[in-house]
């Protein structure tokens, strides 16, 4: 009896060694995983915001197609980048996600929702001319900054 106690405990132990790094790795790749979709945000609205500011010259086709890209994220799925326990309480450095996204959720999805309409309006707008895009703009840079205050940390 004690044997086969002595063998239970010994298979418990053993399953938490294997199932411990897999998911602590698992945890890596979803954290990865939603900085790039954050990164392809950056690039898309940087196009956009350059054009705003005259820094690249407006091109209707490119501001469309930045817009449109900016859309298309919002149809990823990205619940499984979300992890519960991925925050920068748990993880340190590799994450400026803030514990608050879970512990105050659902107000994250509403910050997330706000873009989403900044966003369907940018796709209207962005393609019509200079005034058009510049019109549009301002929504989406504040529903990106209308969540990173309360729930991403400050750069360190
Ligand atoms: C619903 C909340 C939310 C919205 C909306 C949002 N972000 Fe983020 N963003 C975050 C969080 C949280 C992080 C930290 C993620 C992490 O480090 O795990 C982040 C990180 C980033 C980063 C750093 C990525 C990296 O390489 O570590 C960039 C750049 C960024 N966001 C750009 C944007 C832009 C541009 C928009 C708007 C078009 C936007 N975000 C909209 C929550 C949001």
């Amino acid at each position: 009896m004690q044997q086969i106690l002595r063998g239970i405990a010994f298979a418990v132990v053993a399953l938490a060694v294997l199932t411990g790094p897999a998911q602590a790795a698992d945890m890596d790749k979803a954290v990865a995983a939603r900085q790039a979709v954050m990164k392809l945000r950056s690039f898309y609205l940087g196009q956009i915001g350059a054009m705003a500011k005259a820094k690249m010259p407006y091109d209707a086709k490119k501001a469309q197609g930045a817009a449109n890209s900016l859309l298309a994220l919002e149809s990823l799925d990205s619940s499984a980048m979300w992890v519960p326990g991925s925050g920068a309480d748990k993880l340190g450095d590799k994450t400026r996600a803030k514990p608050e996204i879970w512990s105050t959720y659902p107000d994250v999805a509403t910050k997330a929702k706000a873009l989403k309409s900044a966003l369907a309006n940018l796709v209207k707008v962005a393609g019509t001319g200079l005034d058009g895009l510049r019109s549009g703009i301002g929504d989406v840079g504040k529903s990106c900054g209308g969540c990173h205050k309360p729930f991403r940390t400050d750069k360190k």
